[in-house]
């Protein structure tokens, strides 16, 4: 039924009207039952309920030509038809799409899905991090240096001079065919972090705090606790009147924070050309509470970390690009530590080489 048929109605009694606006009635509800997407809702709306063309636009046509007494009766029917194209239009509207177009895009979710391996973050990553977070939140800045290092940085600046015996203590890798440069920018991968102080000092005039992270090299057998690749975390503190119970202070608050309140410190005299005094940082052993074990080697004390008041030597070599690293002026303390060694205590490891190797079975159990 197009909008031209709408028949002109000639004929107002009761059994008339039900039959016009009936057949109307049915039409709609034809018309709403093929609906079959969004456009189809369009199409609808505008053939019934259009301003212009639409087909009760129409029929309220026969409210006009009705005669006085049937305007009523007309008036009544043609508010039944409007509601019943009201309430098929909003069913359509809010319907969505039918059910041909939900089984054209349908899912078969018992299909098994493809899992996606999430990664983790490596032991050593999350350990350094977790030392630097440590010094962080008392104030240290982050630094970094090359891992290709001179003589100079390496050893001579960190007061070991060329030849001396000291040297023997960390068995460097050096870079070939270096024989025409002067020993001191002669090139070797570092042995430890402690050049980035001497970078660092070089750089920034005191107050220093700054904890430095980073890869080091040493020409060593591998073996359950050494590697000839590992990673340190150096820190560096000077300014005016810092003790050594600054250091002692800072480093026992460190190790609290890493293996927990009630882990002990002790320092033990110990020698690095760089600092004097030196001395070794032991912690109870976290494995017995410091009752002895065959962790600790039954001491109750766990070696960690190297420290040390700054030498004066070592102020020396800062002052010549920074004249305020007067030694009678300021002080400061270092300390270095193996990454490693923390992270294995950590999460009981047993071979550092298992963290390299690259063995999912190992990496996965972090995961
Ligand atoms: C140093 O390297 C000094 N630079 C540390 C330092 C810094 C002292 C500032 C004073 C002031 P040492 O050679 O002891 O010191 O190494 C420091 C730590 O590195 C050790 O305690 C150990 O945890 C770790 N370490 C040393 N050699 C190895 C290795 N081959 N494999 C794994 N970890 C190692």
């Amino acid at each position: 039924m197009a909008t031209e048929d709408i028949p002109h109605l000639l004929a107002f009694d009761g059994d008339a009207l039900d039959k016009a606006f009936g057949t109307l009635e049915d039409t709609a509800r034809n018309d709403a039952s093929a609906i079959r997407g969004d456009a189809d809702v369009e199409a609808f709306r505008l053939r019934w309920v259009g301003r212009k063309q639409g087909r009760l636009n129409e029929v309220s046509a026969w409210l006009k030509a009705a005669p006085p007494d049937a305007k009523k009766s007309v008036g009544e029917r043609f508010k039944r038809l409007k509601e019943v194209v009201e309430d098929l239009l909003a069913a359509a509207d809010g319907a969505g799409p039918n059910d041909s177009a939900l089984a054209a895009e349908a899912v078969d979710i018992t299909l098994p899905g493809s899992r996606r391996l999430t990664g983790a973050e490596h032991r050593i990553t999350r350990t350094l991090n977790e030392i630097v977070s440590v010094f962080a939140a008392l104030g240290y800045s982050v630094g970094v240096g090359p891992e290709v290092e001179t003589d100079f940085y390496n050893f001579e600046s960190m007061n070991f001079p060329p030849g001396h015996p000291a040297r023997d203590t960390q068995d460097t890798l050096v870079i070939a065919n270096q024989e025409r440069r002067a020993l001191r920018d002669r090139l070797l991968l570092r042995t430890h972090t402690s050049p980035v102080q001497m970078r660092t000092m070089e750089q920034q005039p005191p107050p220093v705090r700054i904890v430095i992270p980073g890869k080091v090299h040493r020409n060593e057998a591998d073996d359950a606790t050494h590697s000839s690749t590992f990673h340190q975390v150096e820190g560096l503190c000077v300014d005016t009147d810092i003790t050594f119970s600054d250091l002692k202070g800072t480093l026992d608050h460190a190790m609290k924070a890493l293996f927990g309140s009630s882990v002990k410190t002790r320092f033990f005299p110990s020698f690095f050309p760089f600092t004097e005094p030196s001395a070794d940082v032991q912690i109870s052993c976290i494995f017995c509470g410091g009752k002895g074990c065959r962790k600790c080697k039954h001491s109750g004390w766990i070696e960690l970390l190297g420290c040390g008041m700054v030498d004066p030597a070592v102020f020396a070599f800062a002052a010549e690009k920074q004249p305020a690293y007067d030694p009678k002026k300021i002080s400061g303390f270092a300390f270095g530590m193996g990454v490693e060694r923390i992270a294995m205590m950590k999460y009981g490891v047993s071979d550092i080489g298992q963290f390299f190797a690259g063995d999912m079975r190992f990496l996965g159990q972090f995961a």
